[in-house]
């Protein structure tokens, strides 16, 4: 097919495509959502669309006509197909924005207001000590912060001039000439001191009841030290006592391991090494696997794969005969160790005055 008849068929059928195309980018235009869009789909790409239809009829065309309309038609589905691509991304970024609205979080720091509020750090660590304490069948004592030369030294086998007081630097109240305050037996209360640790609480415990004892005292403690990363005059123990028939230092050993495992998880253990307490015989110092290299060796525990926590032992028989109990029938334990430590290696804290500097936005962390 040739001539003029051939050209008016050429042209009804470019008309066509082109009407096509309009119609179908105006359908595209038309979509004002995703789903909208996509129902446009078949009409405009299907093999019964307008122009897949026209496509359909080519094979019945003669070979230049059909190339020039090949390519319109070509040329009219490309421009259909980067329409619908880009109406398609367009609702794909809407619905992304409305999303991120939705989600959108305000993590602006807010400046410390009346907020909600928690438990201090150390406060936190002696309730979770408590627990596993309470949880192996102790109870929880207390005592007072101002001792009596008596609690905080002469009772625990420390008379006045003892040497070994001087492992505790104290802080001496000064209350005047003399104080009304208990002095226990045998001897006057001529001082006063803020406590040094937490063992004048096994006295009072042990004066005021009989034994069996299994008990724990958390508190505060004082000591005349000047601050620095890892001391403070003002810091925190947890005493333990057990008194009963047959005590032994395997007890002892057992308890803490026990202890360790509990509090610390599996992996870390105890170990006991010997050492000296005037109110304890033997003594040692009690040592866990280092808590942040797990055993191997690193700075924190000088390369040696374990951490000092605190001290321990046997009660000496001279403190069981200082609170009236027979150490021929009762024998026992002690042990003592920093809350405050506890806490630093725990979370990694690398100065213990973090701790008091009462920054809210370290505080908050924990
Ligand atoms: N009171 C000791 C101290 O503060 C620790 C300790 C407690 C040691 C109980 C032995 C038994 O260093």
């Amino acid at each position: 097919m040739n001539g003029p008849a051939a050209d008016a068929g050429l042209d009804t059928l470019l008309a066509d495509i082109d009407a096509a195309r309009s119609q179908g980018l105006a359908a595209i235009a038309a979509a004002s959502t995703a789903d909208e869009l996509s129902q446009t789909e078949s009409g405009l790409f299907g093999r019964k669309s307008v122009l897949g239809r026209i496509k359909q009829g080519f094979g019945s065309l003669p070979a230049e006509m059909r190339a020039t309309a090949g390519r319109a038609l070509n040329e009219a589905q490309q421009e259909l197909r980067t329409a619908h691509a880009d109406a398609a991304d367009e609702f794909a970024a809407a619905a992304r924005r409305t999303q991120l609205q939705q989600e959108w979080l305000d993590l602006t720091e807010t400046p410390p207001g009346p907020g909600r509020g928690h438990l201090h750090l150390v406060t936190q660590t002696t309730e979770r000590l408590e627990d596993v304490f309470v949880g192996m069948g102790f109870t929880v004592s207390e005592g007072p912060q101002a001792e009596t030369d008596w609690y905080n030294f002469e009772a625990l086998n420390l008379p006045a001039a003892h040497p070994a007081r001087s492992m505790w630097d104290t802080l001496y109240l000064d209350l005047g000439e003399r104080t009304e305050l208990g002095d226990g037996e045998g001897g006057e209360a001529s001082s006063v001191v803020l406590r040094t640790h937490t063992s004048p609480v096994q006295i009072r415990v042990m004066e005021s009841g009989a034994p069996p004892i299994y008990t724990i005292c958390p508190g505060r403690v004082f000591r005349r030290d000047t601050a620095d990363a890892s001391h403070m005059p003002v810091f925190h123990q947890i005493e333990g006592l057990v008194v009963d028939r047959g005590i032994s230092f395997a007890d002892l050993a057992g308890t803490l391991e026990e202890f360790t495992s509990a509090y610390f998880g599996k992996a870390i253990s105890s170990r006991l090494r010997p050492s000296y307490f005037p109110f304890t015989e033997p003594s040692a110092e009690f040592d866990i696997t280092c808590v942040i290299c797990g055993g191997a060796g690193c700075q924190t525990c000088q390369r040696t794969g374990w951490i000092e926590l605190g001290g321990c032992g046997m009660v000496h028989p001279n403190v069981l005969a200082n609170c009236d109990i027979d150490f021929e029938e009762w024998t026992g334990f002690a042990f003592g160790f920093g809350i405050d430590r506890l806490a630093l290696m725990r979370h990694g804290i690398d100065d213990l005055r973090d701790m008091y500097t009462n920054d809210i936005r370290f505080l908050s962390q924990f």
